[in-house]
């Protein structure tokens, strides 16, 4: 098995030998049910880091009181056996190691957070911010790794790093799909037969958004009436946002006149899930 370490103390002390031994550490923070989205991650450290970390907390601060928090899945052992050979130590702490007693700080997320998750789920990139700036402290990594597939969650890292002059390098990775399309995420396997079909149609919107821009379409507020239909024909129990944005203010756009990035987040039965594409315009 590989080494799990559920206490600060413990934490410490593997990354502090591994860094008395000159090694660089990476850290890829992840909320466990491992998929290959997350492999890709670890795989991206284990290029760049001798000492691999990979943290498994399902955060409570960054889900709303009616979201899924309680059914996220949960399988501490079955990840650590996928990490067998990947990581070099997995940091599990309980609620109480992250949240002591009397713990009251918060980091107030930048700009970029406002709009889409951050509208759609108030409180979120306050929980995210803070416990990514804990992950931070804590292990004290030199690069850390995030997934494209939760592009607005990379910006507010990236922007709180800047902000905040953390040392520490932040390495955004492709997001991964299944064969059909859909963007890997832990919730999919909350999804049934029927549900997965629908839950495609958010990649087929992106694909079709990039398809009517190859085809000469630069409106945007068109391309996102197409993306609109496609996922309502699904059809999806409801569609939070769509949008084309600027791929790193976030702000929304009404001409496809470089690259921008495509936003969706839909419910699915009771899964409400996210997706995303860069758009680009033909050269
Ligand atoms: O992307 C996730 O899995 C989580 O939001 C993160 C970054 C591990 C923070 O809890």
């Amino acid at each position: 098995m590989v080494e799990l370490a559920t206490s600060e103390q413990a934490l410490r002390s593997a990354v502090g030998q591994a860094k008395r031994r000159g090694q660089r550490v990476g850290l890829v923070p992840t909320m466990g049910a491992l998929h290959a989205g997350h492999l890709s991650l670890i795989e991206a450290a284990r290029e760049q880091c001798p000492f691999v970390v990979v943290s498994i907390f399902v955060n409570p601060t960054q889900f709303g009181p009616h979201e899924d928090f309680d059914r996220y899945p949960r399988q501490l052992e079955d990840d650590c056996r996928q990490l067998e050979s990947l990581a070099n130590l997995v940091f599990a702490p309980t609620a109480d190691v992250m949240y002591p007693p009397g713990f009251s700080t918060s980091v107030d997320p930048p700009c970029v957070a406002t709009r889409w998750e951050g509208e759609c789920r108030p409180g979120h990139f306050r929980g995210v911010a803070t416990v990514v700036l804990k992950l931070f402290s804590l292990v004290a990594p030199h690069i850390a790794y995030f997934g494209e597939k939760d592009y607005q969650q990379l910006q507010v890292i990236r922007h709180m790093v800047t902000d905040l002059n953390l040392p520490v390098e932040i390495v955004g990775c492709p997001l991964i799909r299944d064969p059909d399309g859909i963007a890997m995420s832990s919730r999919n396997r909350q999804l049934d037969e029927d549900q997965r079909r629908r839950a495609r149609s958010l990649s087929q919107a992106l694909f079709a958004a990039q398809r009517a821009v190859d085809s000469g379409e630069r409106n945007v507020a068109k391309v996102v009436q197409r993306m609109t239909e496609i996922m309502q024909a699904a059809p999806v129990e409801r569609i939070d946002y769509v949008a084309v944005v600027d791929p790193e203010t976030l702000e929304p756009c009404e001409e496809i006149d470089r690259p921008l990035q495509a936003l969706v987040a839909a419910h699915v039965g009771t899964t409400r899930l996210i997706d995303n594409l860069r758009i680009h315009p033909p050269v």
